[in-house]
Protein backbone atom coordinates (compact mmCIF):
# COMPACT_ATOMS: atom_id res chain seq x y z
CA UNK A 1 0.00 0.00 0.00
CA UNK A 2 1.46 3.94 -0.88
CA UNK A 3 2.69 5.06 2.41
CA UNK A 4 2.96 8.81 1.46
CA UNK A 5 1.01 11.24 -1.00
CA UNK A 6 2.78 14.29 -2.75
CA UNK A 7 0.61 17.17 -3.65
CA UNK A 8 1.07 19.76 -5.99
CA UNK A 9 -0.84 23.11 -5.31
CA UNK A 10 -2.19 25.16 -7.81
CA UNK A 11 -4.83 23.43 -9.82
CA UNK A 12 -5.00 20.21 -7.34
CA UNK A 13 -5.87 21.97 -4.19
CA UNK A 14 -6.98 25.26 -5.43
CA UNK A 15 -8.36 27.03 -8.62
CA UNK A 16 -5.03 28.90 -8.49
CA UNK A 17 -3.82 27.71 -12.11
CA UNK A 18 -6.66 30.13 -13.17
CA UNK A 19 -4.87 33.07 -11.15
CA UNK A 20 -1.60 32.02 -12.45
CA UNK A 21 -2.63 32.39 -16.14
CA UNK A 22 -4.69 35.83 -15.82
CA UNK A 23 -1.47 37.34 -13.91
CA UNK A 24 1.03 36.12 -16.65
CA UNK A 25 -1.68 37.28 -19.52
CA UNK A 26 -1.82 40.79 -17.99
CA UNK A 27 1.83 41.22 -18.14
CA UNK A 28 2.62 39.30 -21.88
CA UNK A 29 -0.20 42.10 -22.92
CA UNK A 30 1.54 44.88 -21.73
CA UNK A 31 5.12 43.02 -23.92
CA UNK A 32 2.48 42.98 -26.69
CA UNK A 33 3.08 39.40 -25.93
CA UNK A 34 -0.48 37.07 -27.09
CA UNK A 35 -0.62 33.89 -24.98
CA UNK A 36 -3.66 31.74 -24.76
CA UNK A 37 -4.94 28.71 -22.58
CA UNK A 38 -3.31 26.74 -24.41
CA UNK A 39 0.04 27.91 -24.53
CA UNK A 40 -0.68 28.50 -20.90
CA UNK A 41 -0.79 24.23 -20.71
CA UNK A 42 3.19 24.56 -20.94
CA UNK A 43 3.66 27.06 -18.14
CA UNK A 44 1.52 25.17 -15.56
CA UNK A 45 3.80 23.71 -12.87
CA UNK A 46 7.06 25.34 -14.46
CA UNK A 47 8.68 27.78 -11.78
CA UNK A 48 8.14 31.48 -12.35
CA UNK A 49 11.63 32.22 -13.75
CA UNK A 50 11.16 29.49 -16.02
CA UNK A 51 7.76 30.91 -17.11
CA UNK A 52 8.62 34.62 -17.99
CA UNK A 53 11.60 32.78 -20.24
CA UNK A 54 9.08 30.56 -21.91
CA UNK A 55 6.32 34.13 -22.96
CA UNK A 56 9.56 35.99 -23.89
CA UNK A 57 10.52 33.18 -26.08
CA UNK A 58 6.99 32.60 -27.45
CA UNK A 59 6.53 36.59 -28.40
CA UNK A 60 10.47 36.15 -30.06
CA UNK A 61 11.30 39.27 -26.94
CA UNK A 62 13.75 37.00 -25.12
CA UNK A 63 16.88 39.12 -26.60
CA UNK A 64 15.58 42.39 -25.63
CA UNK A 65 15.19 41.46 -21.61
CA UNK A 66 18.11 42.02 -19.84
CA UNK A 67 18.44 40.54 -16.74
CA UNK A 68 17.60 43.47 -14.15
CA UNK A 69 14.23 43.96 -16.68
CA UNK A 70 14.06 40.42 -15.92
CA UNK A 71 13.34 40.22 -12.60
CA UNK A 72 10.98 43.00 -12.86
CA UNK A 73 8.82 41.59 -14.95
CA UNK A 74 8.80 38.28 -12.29
CA UNK A 75 8.28 41.03 -9.68
CA UNK A 76 5.35 42.36 -11.60
CA UNK A 77 3.68 39.41 -12.11
CA UNK A 78 3.94 38.13 -8.61
CA UNK A 79 2.44 41.54 -7.18
CA UNK A 80 -0.29 41.17 -9.24
CA UNK A 81 -0.80 37.49 -8.81
CA UNK A 82 -0.79 38.18 -4.99
CA UNK A 83 -3.17 40.91 -4.78
CA UNK A 84 -5.17 38.36 -6.82
CA UNK A 85 -4.67 35.64 -4.34
CA UNK A 86 -5.61 38.28 -0.57
CA UNK A 87 -9.02 37.02 0.03
CA UNK A 88 -8.04 33.35 -0.66
CA UNK A 89 -9.80 31.46 2.54
CA UNK A 90 -11.42 27.80 3.38
CA UNK A 91 -14.08 28.46 0.79
CA UNK A 92 -11.51 28.03 -2.20
CA UNK A 93 -10.07 24.80 -1.29
CA UNK A 94 -11.50 22.47 -4.12
CA UNK A 95 -14.44 20.00 -3.54
CA UNK A 96 -13.19 16.92 -2.00
CA UNK A 97 -9.84 17.86 -1.03
CA UNK A 98 -10.33 18.45 2.66
CA UNK A 99 -11.77 15.40 3.04
CA UNK A 100 -9.25 13.71 0.91
CA UNK A 101 -6.44 15.07 3.37
CA UNK A 102 -9.18 13.87 6.49
CA UNK A 103 -8.89 10.49 5.45
CA UNK A 104 -5.24 10.51 4.51
CA UNK A 105 -4.63 11.39 8.18
CA UNK A 106 -6.90 8.40 9.73
CA UNK A 107 -5.30 5.84 7.27
CA UNK A 108 -1.62 7.41 8.82
CA UNK A 109 -0.35 7.83 5.43
CA UNK A 110 1.78 11.06 5.49
CA UNK A 111 1.01 14.03 3.63
CA UNK A 112 3.82 16.60 1.63
CA UNK A 113 3.39 19.44 -0.76
CA UNK A 114 5.49 19.42 -3.51
CA UNK A 115 4.57 23.03 -5.34
CA UNK A 116 7.10 24.87 -7.51
CA UNK A 117 5.22 28.23 -6.07
CA UNK A 118 6.99 30.33 -3.46
CA UNK A 119 3.63 31.01 -2.68
CA UNK A 120 2.50 28.01 -1.59
CA UNK A 121 3.08 28.31 2.42
CA UNK A 122 1.34 31.52 1.92
CA UNK A 123 -2.03 29.68 0.66
CA UNK A 124 -2.38 26.96 2.50
CA UNK A 125 -1.63 29.22 5.96
CA UNK A 126 -4.82 31.71 4.08
CA UNK A 127 -6.86 28.07 3.39
CA UNK A 128 -5.93 26.77 7.05
CA UNK A 129 -4.43 23.63 5.48
CA UNK A 130 -0.70 23.79 6.90
CA UNK A 131 -1.54 21.67 9.57
CA UNK A 132 -2.46 18.91 7.66
CA UNK A 133 0.98 18.53 5.84
CA UNK A 134 3.82 16.85 7.17
CA UNK A 135 6.11 18.59 5.05
CA UNK A 136 6.40 21.04 2.82
CA UNK A 137 9.50 21.27 0.28
CA UNK A 138 10.41 25.18 -0.59
CA UNK A 139 11.28 24.92 -4.62
CA UNK A 140 14.33 26.93 -4.29
CA UNK A 141 15.91 24.24 -2.67
CA UNK A 142 15.75 21.63 -5.12
CA UNK A 143 17.91 22.10 -8.22
CA UNK A 144 15.92 21.69 -11.22
CA UNK A 145 12.66 22.75 -11.34
CA UNK A 146 9.96 20.38 -12.80
CA UNK A 147 9.45 18.69 -15.12
CA UNK A 148 12.70 17.44 -13.41
CA UNK A 149 11.93 14.64 -10.65
CA UNK A 150 13.63 17.14 -8.12
CA UNK A 151 10.87 18.13 -5.50
CA UNK A 152 9.02 15.41 -5.93
CA UNK A 153 11.91 13.28 -4.87
CA UNK A 154 12.84 15.42 -2.09
CA UNK A 155 9.00 15.46 -0.63
CA UNK A 156 8.94 12.10 -0.36
CA UNK A 157 12.58 12.77 1.74
CA UNK A 158 10.84 15.06 3.81
CA UNK A 159 8.10 12.26 4.54
CA UNK A 160 10.40 9.40 5.24
CA UNK A 161 8.87 7.43 2.95
CA UNK A 162 10.39 5.90 -0.27
CA UNK A 163 9.72 7.65 -3.27
CA UNK A 164 7.83 4.18 -4.43
CA UNK A 165 5.48 4.38 -1.91
CA UNK A 166 4.11 7.58 -2.92
CA UNK A 167 1.21 8.72 -4.99
CA UNK A 168 2.20 12.52 -6.81
CA UNK A 169 -1.01 13.92 -7.62
CA UNK A 170 -0.77 16.73 -10.28
CA UNK A 171 -2.61 19.27 -12.95
CA UNK A 172 -0.14 19.88 -15.22
CA UNK A 173 2.36 18.26 -17.99
CA UNK A 174 5.68 19.34 -16.99
CA UNK A 175 3.84 17.59 -13.02
CA UNK A 176 3.24 14.48 -14.17
CA UNK A 177 6.38 13.84 -16.14
CA UNK A 178 8.42 14.86 -13.09
CA UNK A 179 6.14 12.39 -10.96
CA UNK A 180 7.11 9.68 -13.77
CA UNK A 181 10.42 10.05 -13.39
CA UNK A 182 10.71 9.92 -9.63
CA UNK A 183 8.87 6.59 -9.90
CA UNK A 184 6.09 7.59 -7.68
CA UNK A 185 2.35 6.54 -9.12
CA UNK A 186 1.02 9.91 -10.88
CA UNK A 187 -2.94 10.83 -10.28
CA UNK A 188 -3.86 13.71 -13.15
CA UNK A 189 -6.12 16.43 -12.23
CA UNK A 190 -7.62 17.49 -15.67
CA UNK A 191 -7.91 15.79 -19.57
CA UNK A 192 -6.30 12.92 -21.27
CA UNK A 193 -5.80 15.66 -23.47
CA UNK A 194 -3.46 17.80 -21.86
CA UNK A 195 -2.16 15.14 -19.50
CA UNK A 196 -2.06 11.68 -21.51
CA UNK A 197 -3.98 8.41 -21.69
CA UNK A 198 -1.32 6.51 -19.51
CA UNK A 199 -1.93 7.49 -16.18
CA UNK A 200 -4.95 7.31 -13.94
CA UNK A 201 -6.97 10.45 -13.97
CA UNK A 202 -9.81 12.57 -12.67
CA UNK A 203 -11.67 15.56 -14.35
CA UNK A 204 -13.51 16.59 -10.74
CA UNK A 205 -11.31 16.75 -7.55
CA UNK A 206 -14.19 14.82 -5.81
CA UNK A 207 -13.44 12.21 -6.92
CA UNK A 208 -9.84 12.15 -5.57
CA UNK A 209 -10.93 10.19 -2.72
CA UNK A 210 -9.17 7.70 -0.08
CA UNK A 211 -10.88 4.63 -2.06
CA UNK A 212 -9.84 6.05 -5.07
CA UNK A 213 -6.00 5.95 -4.41
CA UNK A 214 -6.16 2.68 -3.72
CA UNK A 215 -7.95 1.08 -6.08
CA UNK A 216 -5.47 3.17 -8.59
CA UNK A 217 -2.77 2.55 -6.59
CA UNK A 218 -3.89 -1.29 -6.28
CA UNK A 219 -4.05 -1.55 -10.03
CA UNK A 220 -0.88 -0.23 -10.81
CA UNK A 221 1.13 -2.52 -8.29
CA UNK A 222 -0.40 -5.61 -9.83
C1 LIG B 1 3.25 26.37 -10.04
C2 LIG B 1 2.25 26.94 -11.02
O1 LIG B 1 2.60 25.64 -9.06
O2 LIG B 1 3.98 27.43 -9.42
C3 LIG B 1 2.93 27.83 -12.02
O3 LIG B 1 1.60 25.87 -11.68
C4 LIG B 1 3.74 28.91 -11.30
O4 LIG B 1 1.95 28.41 -12.85
C5 LIG B 1 4.71 28.26 -10.33
O5 LIG B 1 4.48 29.69 -12.23
C6 LIG B 1 5.53 29.26 -9.52
O6 LIG B 1 4.67 29.99 -8.70
P1 LIG B 1 5.07 31.30 -7.90
O7 LIG B 1 3.87 31.52 -6.99
O8 LIG B 1 6.32 30.99 -7.14
O9 LIG B 1 5.26 32.39 -8.89
MG1 LIG C 1 -0.47 22.66 -10.68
Amino acid sequence: MFKGVLFDLDGVITDTADYHYKAWKSLAEELDIEIDREFNEQLKGVSREDSLDLILKHGKKRNTVDDDEFRKLAEKKNDVYIKMIQSFSEEDIFPGILSLLKELKQHHIKIALASASKNGPLLLEKMNLTHYFDAIVDPSSVALGKPAPDIFIAAADAIDCPISSCIGIEDSQAGITAIKKSSALPIGVGRSNDLGTDISLVSNTNDLTYDFLTSTWENNKK
